[in-house]
């Protein structure tokens, strides 16, 4: 097979602005809403929190901002939004956006559902069109915990597939404020931070705009992913992929998907970037199965990478 290009996917303008921000939550269509809504009850111990006027749900744990919302129809990405604790953080998004010709609304009071006091937000659409919400800081009780075996402890990133992964990142990092900290070589996938973690959003090339790839939440160690995978096969539920670490991010992981068809990914030990204290340069990974997963390179049934040996 011929090599692909090397692509250098670049950082400037207002790359790393963004220091304190991390995935609030996540929007979907399903078919069966109420189906799945039982689904991540079970599986994930997320309960409803709130009623849509169009038969959709919001499912949470704690007090704060749901997680996730499900609406009726054919599984698609709605939007993804993202809690932004950066000093002048939502405002200065919005000036960059407003200054780089985006469409910026306010986002519906009715989606911060954590009164009193709930922060505004904003709402634009990413290079693909789907929607992405920016909101301040939510007041959360209880939801960033771990109940071992029985919930994950958060929500933690959300991996986009992309026609055009220059096009994604260019607009997360050099406007929104995101920073790079890896990409596949030939320019393929990028993973993307925001806060500490080594990536709170991930986007990879799979032939299509403005699909949802993954999303992912939190284990506390590597001694639940045994609980996790005895757990799902005694709920009759698939591992799909893993257990696994990924290269970029080095974080251990495993797959399974919900009624909809969606991946849903657990992972624990990511990566921190420190990057008040050190300069880093992204990592460019060989595009080879080895690089998702070093350990033996098995690759999920639904994406491919370029160069597959
Ligand atoms: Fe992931």
């Amino acid at each position: 097979m011929e090599k692909p290009a090397r692509v250098v996917l670049e950082e400037r303008d207002a790359a790393g602005l963004l220091r304190q921000t991390s995935v609030s939550h996540i929007g979907f269509s399903v078919p069966d809403v109420m189906a799945t809504a039982d689904f991540y009850g079970r599986v994930l111990g997320l309960v409803v929190q709130g009623h849509l006027p169009d038969g959709g749900v919001r499912l949470g744990w704690g007090i704060g901002h749901h997680v996730v919302e499900l609406v009726k129809g054919e599984p698609a990405l709605q939007h993804y939004g993202f809690e932004v604790r950066d000093d002048d953080g939502v405002e200065g998004i919005a000036k960059r956006l407003a200054a780089t010709s985006h469409v910026v609304e306010d986002l519906a009071r009715d989606y911060i559902d954590c009164a009193p006091g709930s922060p505004s937000g904003i709402v634009v659409r990413d290079p693909d069109g789907t929607p992405v919400h920016f909101h301040g800081p939510v007041e959360r009780q209880g939801e960033n915990a771990a109940d071992t075996g029985r919930r994950p402890i958060k929500f933690q990133h959300t991996t986009l597939g992309t026609a055009d992964v220059q096009a994604m990142v260019s607009f997360f990092v050099n406007t929104v404020g995101f920073r790079i900290s890896d990409q596949l070589e030939d320019g393929r996938f990028a993973w993307l931070r925001s806060n500490r973690d080594h990536h709170t959003l991930a986007v990879v090339n799979v032939g299509r705009s403005g699909v949802l790839d993954h999303y992912s939440y939190d284990l506390a160690e590597w001694e639940d992913f045994k609980t996790w995978c005895d757990r799902l096969t005694d709920a009759g539920i698939d591992v799909t992929w893993g257990p696994g670490r990924h290269g970029p991010g080095n974080n251990l992981f495993i797959f399974f998907d919900d009624p909809a068809g969606t991946h849903v990914e657990l992972s624990a030990e990511m990566e921190k970037f420190h990057d008040d204290r050190v300069t880093y340069v992204a990592r460019q990974w060989k595009p080879i199965p080895n690089s998702v997963n070093l350990w033996g390179g098995q690759l999920p049934t639904w994406r491919k990478t370029s160069q597959e040996g």
